[in-house]
């Protein structure tokens, strides 16, 4: 048994990651903002002291308005990130420290590796970038997951958003032409820690699933499996759903090493079961 804490720990990924640790019979302290504030060194550490590993879940996740408030963004996902990192080095605890798609440019045609360049192209991406680099440069040991497309029954998603849509209007449009991995915040949960029961060494992983989509399609098989008819789903253009920030046309990370992650389908079946949204897959 290993005592976990989790800052961010009441976000969408930060709950399910509780649940997860937990279940395998650990202790965790899950911290939400109120109880934790990681733009403050002194809250961070205090929050570490005793801690066997250190997860950091809490970020700035509002990738439009970072466009518009980039300090805010920043003063989170970076200085709050280098607060974490350093104060779970002082407490002598592993920590894991979570990241995303969005350092990438998007613009490549194959999936990007762990040691690929950073390129952001958003103020959320540049602040995140500079979260990685502030706790490699405090925690040396740190374990970086970076994830993308996730879902889960703990925030607002994409998936309960299409099924809220479907409810309202017969047909939907959907880009199909940004290319991802949706993941379920439950395998992500799982997947940290078979990292932190296997001691993998420090460094960077792609904590997303197998195999790969667009949002058309990953839409028309949430509709295939809710019962609903695909084809009311229709494929449109990123063109036509201008938004404040830049999306990645290419969002796919490449899996070279970890622990096994599922195929991206076998859990949406999953995930819809587990909301009783879908008798069968
Ligand atoms: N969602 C995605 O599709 C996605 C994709 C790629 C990467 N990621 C990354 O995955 C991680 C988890 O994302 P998520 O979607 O689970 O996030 P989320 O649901 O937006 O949760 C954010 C968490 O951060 C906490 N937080 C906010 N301000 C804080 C502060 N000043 N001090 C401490 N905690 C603070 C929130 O606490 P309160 O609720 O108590 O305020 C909440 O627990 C993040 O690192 C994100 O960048 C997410």
């Amino acid at each position: 048994m290993s005592r976990w804490v989790i800052t961010g720990g009441t976000g969408m990924f930060g709950t399910d990651l509780a649940a997860v640790v937990r279940e395998s019979g650990h202790e965790v302290t899950a911290l939400g903002s109120a109880d934790c504030d990681i733009r403050d060194l002194e809250a961070a550490r205090a929050a570490a002291a005793g801690a066997d590993v250190v997860v950091n879940a809490a970020a700035y996740t509002a990738v439009d308005a970072a466009e518009s408030d980039e300090a805010a963004a920043f003063a989170l996902n970076a200085i709050g990130a280098r607060n974490v990192a350093r104060a779970a080095r002082g407490a002598g605890a592993r920590l894991v420290h979570i990241s995303t798609d969005y350092v990438f440019d998007g613009g490549d045609s194959e999936p990007y590796a762990e040691d690929a360049p950073q390129a952001p192209r958003s103020a959320y991406g540049r602040t995140k970038a500079a979260g990685e680099w502030a706790v490699r440069a405090e925690h040396p040991d740190a374990l970086i997951v970076r994830t993308a497309w996730l879902y889960g029954e703990h925030g607002p998603n994409f998936v309960a958003t299409m099924l809220r849509l479907a409810q309202a209007h017969e047909t939907l449009n959907v880009v199909d032409d940004q290319h991802g991995q949706p993941t379920w915040t439950r395998d992500l949960a799982r997947y940290v820690l078979d990292l932190i029961e296997a001691k993998a060494p420090g460094g960077y992983f792609h904590g997303t699933s197998k195999g790969s989509t667009t949002w058309y399609e990953f839409t028309r098989e949430i509709f295939r499996l809710s019962g609903l008819d695909p084809e009311r789903v229709n494929p449109t253009t990123s063109e036509a759903f201008p938004r404040p920030a830049h999306r990645p046309a290419n969002s796919v990370l490449a899996h070279s090493g970890g622990p096994p992650r599922p195929e991206w389908h076998v859990s949406l079946a999953a995930y819809l079961r587990s909301t009783c949204r879908v008798g069968a897959s």
